[in-house]
């Protein structure tokens, strides 16, 4: 009886020491690095923001807007101002309030936040590190941050603690094909503003399809008046069926550039992807003198993979690629231009003249695993390549850029599960990892009834859910001395069967979390356990505060 007694107490004692310990663990995502949350509370109602006079103007703005919003939700009164007598080494206890100061020994991401009872302290070396640290610190407030509204009765303090963190991968992506369905700006805007809040730093935007061009070139009109518009889209899966309505919209030059520089006030990079040779039907309907047969083409209505492709026999389809190209680098500062690659079919050029006297032109022969006409697709990669390097900028291509000989320098994204950034990394190129098993949000997630509604046409062998991205480690099977080549991670939402935001936020999320600590995170420091607690406990919550969808099984 005595012993029962005294398991029983030792049981209850053990499980309110869980609780507290559990009450300590904060909830943000990606995982930091590094996190220990002390005794004690920072009030932050009232506080008043200080920032070091060496930030720049976008860290300026999101701090004051920060401010803004805190006193908007608590009722309170606090200032924005420049940080006069103190520095990054300056001890807490000689400050009051909330302190962002440049500490420029910190790497170009990483970030710190010190949180003691008077004060707190938020340090970086640039901008991306004092975003992060934001998005870090916001996750610390109440909810009530995110919605916009007035939340006088909430608790407007925060834990004491320490926060050291810098992210694992320098390459932390996400992709929107805006082609197969349009996204306007502001639904842009919104997915990078969530993207953001996840600490993601490149946006890759797939802009040109079989089903639609979305990019304004003002050398070549007719590739938005003509190959912006379908007349109708695949909605079930019989190909060979479309619901006959006109569809379609592009992007102007000046919405170009009005997003590239929303995305850098989030530090977030704009990659875009001119996708060529295949998948290149929009244009070719444009100007069918760019096709091996000159048509008649159509932008497609139907899902799948063309095999009417760029005619790159004739000289005038690299004046055009070119051309295209100078006006690309114009509007995207990016070091990185997509030129896609991928799903090529070689039908055409097997029978073209044009194509078969660039081959004989060029000695392309069969053999050693690749085909003369994909080392004819080889030498269209190598010119862009080349072009682009002469504009000093380098090439992302999928992995079929690797079949036949691929010139140095390239960078592989590679989608056909992992081998190709396995043998790419090998070899000495860099690898962006985005492979179909973890990172397609087109995938089905599970087999619920909103599940089967949404997504891909794919059914799921297995789930291709938040679980199964989590488990996703980008150096599997990668050679110890390669690693070094592995940029990153990147989730695609590839969008045939994704229509709107509705559908696009309940694919998103909750996989961009998981992305994200995949991305931002080494394994031994997070656990799937872990990252459920956190998105039921609050990232959930805060999805339902900006009005994103989402769907709700972990
Ligand atoms: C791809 O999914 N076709 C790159
Ligand atoms: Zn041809």
């Amino acid at each position: 009886m005595r012993k029962t007694i005294i398991a029983a107490v030792c049981l209850i004692l053990g499980a309110s020491l869980q609780a507290k310990k559990a009450e300590t663990k904060l909830n943000i995502i990606p995982e930091p690095q590094s996190v220990s949350v002390n005794k004690g509370s920072f009030k932050i109602k009232g506080a008043n923001f200080n920032y070091d006079s060496f930030l720049d103007a976008a860290s300026v703005a999101a701090i004051a807007k920060l401010a803004d919003d805190i006193n908007f939700a608590s009722g309170k009164t606090s200032s924005v101002a420049v940080a006069t007598g103190v520095n990054s080494g300056t001890p807490l206890e000689a400050m009051k309030g909330i302190y962002f100061l440049k500490d420029a020994t910190l790497d170009k991401e990483e970030y710190r936040i010190e949180i003691v009872s008077n004060a707190a302290k938020i340090t970086a070396s640039g901008k991306n590190g004092f975003l992060y640290a934001l998005s870090t610190f916001k996750q610390l407030l109440p909810v009530e941050i995110f919605s916009g509204k007035p939340a006088y009765g909430a608790k407007w303090s925060i834990p004491c603690c320490t926060i050291q963190d810098k992210p694992r991968f320098p390459y932390r992506g996400i992709h929107l094909d805006c082609a197969r369905h349009f996204f306007g700006v502001e639904a842009v805007k919104r997915f990078l503003d969530v993207c953001a809040a996840y600490k993601i730093n490149r946006f890759h935007w797939h802009l040109t399809e079989d089903q639609g061009w979305r990019v304004e070139i003002k050398k070549y009109p007719e590739l938005t008046e003509t190959g912006a518009f379908r007349a109708g889209t695949q909605t079930t899966k019989d190909r060979d069926k479309h619901d006959g309505k006109r569809y379609g919209g592009y992007y102007t030059q000046e919405q170009i550039r009005e997003i590239v520089e929303y995305a850098d006030n989030l530090g977030i990079t704009v990659i875009p992807e001119i996708d060529l040779p295949g998948h290149m039907l929009a244009a070719l309907a444009s100007y069918p003198w760019l096709g091996c047969t000159g048509g008649p083409y159509q932008v497609w209505t139907r899902w799948g993979v063309s095999d009417q492709v760029l005619c790159v026999g004739k000289e005038s389809t690299f004046e055009f690629i070119f051309n295209v190209l100078d006006e690309i680098c114009e509007l995207f500062p990016s070091e990185y231009i997509h030129i896609g690659g991928d799903e090529c079919p070689k039908k055409e050029w097997e029978k073209c003249p044009a194509c078969q006297a660039k081959i004989a032109e060029l000695g392309l022969k069969d053999g050693d695993g690749a085909t003369k006409e994909q080392r004819l697709q080889n030498y269209v990669t190598g010119r862009v390549q080349d072009y682009l390097a002469g504009k000093g900028r380098k090439i992302i291509g999928w992995d079929e850029i690797l079949e036949g000989d691929l010139g140095e320098g390239a960078t592989v994204m590679s989608w056909r599960g992992t081998k190709g950034g396995i043998q790419a990394s090998k070899m000495g190129f860099d690898v962006i990892m985005s492979p179909t098993t973890y990172c397609y949000f087109d995938y089905k997630q599970g087999a619920t009834e909103e599940d089967l509604k949404v997504g891909a046409a794919y059914p799921p062998k297995k789930s291709y859910d938040a679980r199964n991205l989590y488990g996703f480690e980008p150096y599997d099977e990668i050679d110890a001395e390669a690693t070094k080549h592995i940029l990153g991670v990147q989730g695609n939402v590839w969008t045939e069967w994704i229509r709107n935001e509705y559908e696009l936020y309940y694919m998103l999320i909750p996989r961009l979390q998981a992305l994200s600590e995949v991305q931002w995170t080494e394994p031994g420091k997070r656990s799937y356990e872990n990252f459920t607690r956190k998105m039921e406990g609050l990232h959930f919550k805060i999805m339902d505060a900006l009005g994103y969808n989402y769907r709700p099984g972990l």
